[in-house]
């Protein structure tokens, strides 16, 4: 691979030995994926935040990189707990210390520490074309798909690598020959809320190895349904970009028929549903929605399903978003009626890495297939995939309904 003298010198420990181990780390990438050279990043999402999947020994390595510093805009994925409002949420103490611990560390690093899987609904989404390093599954999907950016499925100590770095390797997703699609998905299913978007991630996901897919027939593509698709296509299976008829920004270049052809209806869909679902009746501890981090216009919907209602007092309504969009939503007043109905509004973390299992929550109703996919095995948790308003149904009356 070809190297400037700027980038040997940082490899020979020149500029610290911090900055050497991160470009070790992305020139080893290089070589396995046989890159010819590291091209700039004009941002970078770094995962491996919670303490939960991030542990000691990944602490240990986001401490000893101080005093380096991010030289691009640099945020975070979600913590395991709310950072001011943790007590509330019931986490453990020492569990909080660590995880503040974690936050302290990035922020000596000068990450920004916006905690969440969506921070193109924040400030930070990046432009058609450009080459970014993020790590988020969801949001890897979401911005090479619908936004045209381009970057591959970082890991947590890659992204990092290329914040203090501000380089990638190029290969993957940043060559365009490998953004073409390699099959024609057509819907004739009818997709009404976004937990149907969400099913059809799932599918896509799963159908889906190594295959970037090309879908005709979407009725809708708006961001809120994007980044429902992207997140479950991202959890089932490993699909980091596709393209939809009319909608994303690439797909205009593909207009012609390419590779297998798959088909899904609506039985499809309907059977992701209950493969998702490990419960069919009983009493729901947690009804959880935000992933990925609600929006303003999820959190708005929510308002106006419960304004003047009240959740079971056996259960939780609890909605997860970024910092950004909760002020937003405090000020428009859907916080406050949420609230008022016995909700919570959490931000910097999620139903999936915070750790419900020491909490003692046993079962969960979602709208998402990706927190369905994750929690029994990430939390030990059995849970109902369902839709958005049912969800809320199942808060008002503590059980499945
Ligand atoms: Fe985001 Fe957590 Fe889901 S990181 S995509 S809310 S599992």
């Amino acid at each position: 691979m070809y190297l400037t003298n700027e980038q040997e010198a940082i490899l020979k420990g020149e500029e610290g030995w911090a900055k050497k181990k991160c470009l070790e780390i992305i020139v080893g990438l290089g070589e396995m994926y046989g890159a010819d050279r590291l091209i700039p990043v004009a941002s970078t999402q770094i995962s491996g935040v919670s303490y939960k999947t991030l542990g000691e020994y990944g602490l240990q390595w986001v401490e000893s990189l101080a005093p380096a510093k991010a030289v691009v805009p640099s945020t975070l994925n979600p913590a395991g707990m709310d950072l001011c409002r943790w007590l509330e949420m019931g986490v453990p103490e020492d569990f909080a210390e660590k995880q503040m611990r974690v936050i302290r560390a990035y922020e000596r690093l000068g990450v920004i520490t916006l905690c969440s899987c969506t921070p193109y609904l924040a400030g930070f989404a990046p432009r058609f074309g450009e080459h970014v390093a993020w790590s988020e599954s969801s949001a890897v999907c979401f911005v090479n798909s619908f936004l045209g950016a381009r970057t591959n499925r970082e890991g947590g100590p890659s992204a990092l690598a290329s914040a203090i770095t501000g380089l990638t390797a190029n290969y993957g997703l940043h060559l365009d020959e490998n953004r073409k699609p390699t099959a024609v998905v057509k819907l004739s299913a009818k997709l009404g809320g976004l937990s149907d978007y969400s099913a059809l991630g799932y599918l896509l996901g799963k159908m889906m190895q190594q295959t970037i897919p090309y879908l005709r027939g979407l009725p809708s593509l708006s961001v809120d349904e994007a980044k429902a698709l992207s997140a479950a296509a991202a959890a089932s299976g490993n699909l980091a970009l596709f393209h939809a008829e009319g909608f994303t920004p690439e797909s205009r270049a593909y207009v012609g028929e390419v590779g297998e052809r798959f088909h899904v209806d609506d039985r499809d869909l309907k059977r992701v549903y209950e493969e998702l679902s490990t419960i069919r009746s009983g009493k729901i501890d947690l009804v959880a929605i935000g992933c990925p981090h609600a929006s303003l216009v999820e959190l708005e919907a929510a308002a106006a399903l419960l304004k003047g209602k009240k959740i079971s007092p056996t259960t939780k309504l609890w909605f997860f978003t970024s910092l950004p969009v909760k002020v937003l939503a405090e000020r428009l007043g859907f916080v406050d009626v949420i609230e008022r109905a016995g909700g919570k509004v959490f931000t910097d973390c999620c139903m999936i890495v915070a750790p419900l299992e020491q909490m003692g929550f046993t079962t969960m109703a979602v709208n998402s297939a990706k927190a369905a996919v994750y929690a029994p095995t990430a939390s030990k948790i059995d849970v109902v995939f369902t839709t958005f308003e049912k969800c809320v149904d199942i808060a008002l009356e503590g059980r499945l309904v």
